[in-house]
């Protein structure tokens, strides 16, 4: 792996462009589970009655259980050595940004500052009817389904199955994407469009994709050039140290 490792820090020396794009696996070792999978959410939550808007409206406080478990995971969760070694890539101008699926905000607790968040953010919470944001300590968990004043429901900021992708982070990372010269794809399944396009949408732009995920995925035969078939917390930190050492060369 060590040879790999330095031919991609290489890569990420030379590259103009380097951009990630991370799923729930980077987040796995922060305490979130996966969606798929063994431990995955969805073994314990069908997403089609849990994760859809259609099912939010239909039954909304149902759904409001399986947020409020999730919401418990994601405020006791700390960035796990992953996202700190991806913030030190910014940091070194290594990595121009991180397109993230997950809603979790690790990877800005961690320090990065260009995060897109394609799949919007469980940190913030919105009316569905009148679109005002609504503040966590605006709401009573006591009364389920948390309303807004204009009666709406509230559910948190982030993408249900049936919802658009917010349209500044779809533009934003379809552009990161078709520029960049290296796109590092960690720990996501590449099962849930349109967030999988964007490897092949980089290949096809001439940049090399570099996957590190525990499992092989839909990228790793035909789209991604390095697969690193590990967890993130122990790849991206050996990679990090591997570009800080060239650039100290
Ligand atoms: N390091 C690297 N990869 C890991 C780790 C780890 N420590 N732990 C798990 N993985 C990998 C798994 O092997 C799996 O392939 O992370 C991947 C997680 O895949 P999913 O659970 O499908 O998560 P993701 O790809 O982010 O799902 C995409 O689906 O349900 C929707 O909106 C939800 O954003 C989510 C989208």
């Amino acid at each position: 792996m060590e040879d790999r490792i330095a031919e991609v820090a290489k890569l990420l020396a030379e590259a103009e462009t380097t951009v990630a794009l991370t799923g729930a696996g980077i987040s796995v070792e922060s305490g979130i589970p996966a969606f798929r999978g063994a431990q995955g959410l969805w073994e314990r939550y069908d997403p089609m009655e849990y994760a859809s808007i259609d099912a939010f409206q239909a039954n909304p406080a149902k759904v409001w259980t399986m947020l409020l478990e999730l919401e418990d995971l994601v405020m006791a969760a700390r960035p796990n050595p992953a996202h700190q070694a991806l913030a030190r890539l910014e940091n070194m101008g290594r990595l121009a940004s991180v397109v993230t699926q997950n809603i979790d905000g690790l990877h800005q607790s961690a320090g990065s500052r260009h995060v897109v968040e394609f799949h919007g953010s469980g940190r913030r919470l919105r009316c569905i009817d009148c679109g005002r944001q609504v503040g966590r300590s605006e709401i009573m968990m006591s009364e389920m389904p948390p309303r807004c004043g204009c009666g709406g429901l509230i559910k948190p900021d982030v993408v249900f199955f049936g919802e658009p992708i917010p349209e500044r982070a779809a533009m934003t990372a379809f552009a990161l994407a078709s520029a960049c010269q290296v796109m590092l794809v960690v720990g996501t399944s590449a099962t849930v469009a349109p967030a999988s396009h964007l490897p092949m949408l980089a290949k096809r732009a001439g940049a090399t994709v570099v996957e590190i995920n525990l499992d092989i995925s839909q990228l790793s035969q035909g789209v991604s050039d390095y697969v690193f078939q590990a967890s993130a917390s122990r790849v991206l930190p050996s990679l990090a140290q591997a570009v800080e050492q060239l650039a100290a060369e």
